[in-house]
C-alpha cells in the first residue's frame, strides 16, 4: 500500500557554530557552555538512557500523567485540533498523545535536526494512516514566521511541549518564548510539561544517577567539543557536578576542573583553576502556581493542570485566546 509521505519544509535553521559557542562560553566569567552542545548522536543516545534510570523520574512521570488523565486531556483539547510539537525529537510522546486525541486534524513536528524530523514524521505517518503529518526543520525558539497556517487544517492549533524542556530557559526567557507561541497558536492553546519543585534529595538524585549515565552525558559535551574543534581539551580533566539550588529553584549542572590547567582551542588559551567549573545546564523547577503566573504574563490563560499523585511533575493546558 502506498503511504502518504509527510510534508517536510526546511527553513534551514542557522545553527550557531560550535567554535563560536565554545570560544564565547570559555571566555565568559563564570565559564558556561550552552546545553545544545550535549546533543551529538552519542548525547542523544545518553539522554534516552538517562530517561531509563530509576532516579530520573520526569519522563516516566509525564507519560504516566498523559495515560492516567488521557480522556480528560483529550476532552480539554477537543476534536479536530492540529498538534504542533516543539522540538519533536523522537515520536514517542506524540504517539501517546495522538492515540488519546479525538479525531485530530493533523500533526506538525518542529525540530532543528532534519534527520530526526524525517524519521519521526515517517514513523507517525505509518502509525496513524490518514492523519496529515508534516515537519518543519527550524529552531522552535526563533521568533521567525512558521508556515503553520499553510500546513494545518481548519481546526485550532495546539502546541505540545513536553519533557520540561521549558525548564532549560531562565524564567524571563521562558516568558518571552511563551508569549511568541501564545500569538502563533491563538485561538488554540498549548500542552506543556513542567517539572515541579520537590525535596532536594530527590532532585539531586535525579541528576546524579548511581549508574553514572548523567555524569557521562555531561562530560560527553566535552567529548563532542573536542571532536569538533582543534583543541587539546581533555574531558577526563573534568568532573560531573549537579545540584538543586533551592534559592534559584533550579538544578545546575557543571563540569569542574579536577586540577589547574590550560585548554587551547584553535589559537586561544583558557586558564582553569582547580575546582573552577563550566556551567553546562540549568533545569528550572516550578510550583504549579508559579508556572501559571508565568504563563499568564505571557498572555496564556492557564485552564487545566494534571499532576501525578506525588505532585512531582505537571502537565498544563494553556489556552491562547484570540486577540489577547
Ligand atoms: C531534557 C532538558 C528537560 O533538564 O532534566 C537530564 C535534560 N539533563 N539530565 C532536564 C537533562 C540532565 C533534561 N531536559
Amino acid at each position: 500500500m502506498d503511504m502518504p509521505q509527510p510534508t517536510l519544509i526546511d527553513l534551514k535553521p542557522d545553527l550557531a557554530s560550535v567554535e563560536d559557542a565554545v570560544l564565547q562560553g570559555l571566555a565568559a566569567q563564570p565559564k558556561a557552555l550552552p546545553a545544545w552542545l550535549f546533543y551529538d548522536a552519542e548525547g542523544s543516545r545518553l539522554f534516552e538512557a538517562i530517561c531509563e534510570q530509576p532516579e530520573y523520574y520526569p519522563t516516566r512521570t509525564e507519560l504516566a500523567i498523559l495515560r492516567e488523565h488521557g480522556p480528560d486531556i483529550a476532552a480539554t483539547l477537543g476534536e479536530g485540533c492540529t498538534l504542533v510539537e516543539l522540538g519533536s525529537g523522537s515520536e514517542r510522546k506524540a504517539k501517546v498523545l495522538l492515540r488519546l486525541l479525538r479525531a485530530p486534524d493533523g500533526y506538525i513536528g518542529i525540530d532543528v535536526s532534519a534527520a530526526q524530523l524525517r524519521s519521526a514524521t515517517a514513523a507517525l505517518a505509518r502509525a496513524f494512516p490518514g492523519l496529515p503529518v508534516a515537519g518543519i526543520c527550524a529552531d522552535f525558539g526563533d521568533d521567525g514566521a512558521l508556515p503553520l497556517a499553510e500546513l494545518a487544517g481548519d481546526g485550532p492549533l495546539v502546541g505540545f511541549f513536553p519533557g520540561s524542556t521549558i525548564g532549560n530557559m531562565d524564567p524571563g526567557a521562558a516568558t518571552g518564548f511563551l508569549a511568541g507561541w501564545a500569538e502563533r497558536l491563538a485561538p488554540g492553546g498549548m500542552l506543556v510539561g513542567v517539572d515541579l519543585v520537590k525535596d532536594k534529595a530527590v532532585l539531586d538524585a535525579a541528576y546524579n544517577d548511581a549508574a553514572g549515565v548523567t555524569a557521562t552525558f555531561n562530560r560527553n559535551m566535552l567529548v563532542h567539543v573536542a571532536r569538533r574543534l582543534d583543541t587539546d581539551l581533555d574531558p577526563d580533566a573534568f568532573a560531573h557536578h549537579a545540584f538543586f539550588d533551592p534559592a534559584a529553584s533550579r538544578v545546575e549542572m557543571h563540569l569542574v576542573a579536577r586540577r589547574a590547567h590550560t585548554v587551547r582551542v584553535g589559537g586561544h588559551r583558557f586558564q582553569f583553576r582547580a575546582g573552577e567549573s563550566i556551567h553546562t545546564e540549568s533545569s528550572h523547577k516550578y510550583t504549579v502556581e508559579g508556572f501559571q503566573a508565568l504563563a499568564r504574563q505571557a498572555g496564556f490563560q492557564p485552564q487545566r493542570v494534571w499532576t501525578d499523585p506525588r505532585r512531582w511533575f505537571s502537565v498544563h493546558y494553556l489556552a491562547a485566546p484570540a486577540g489577547a
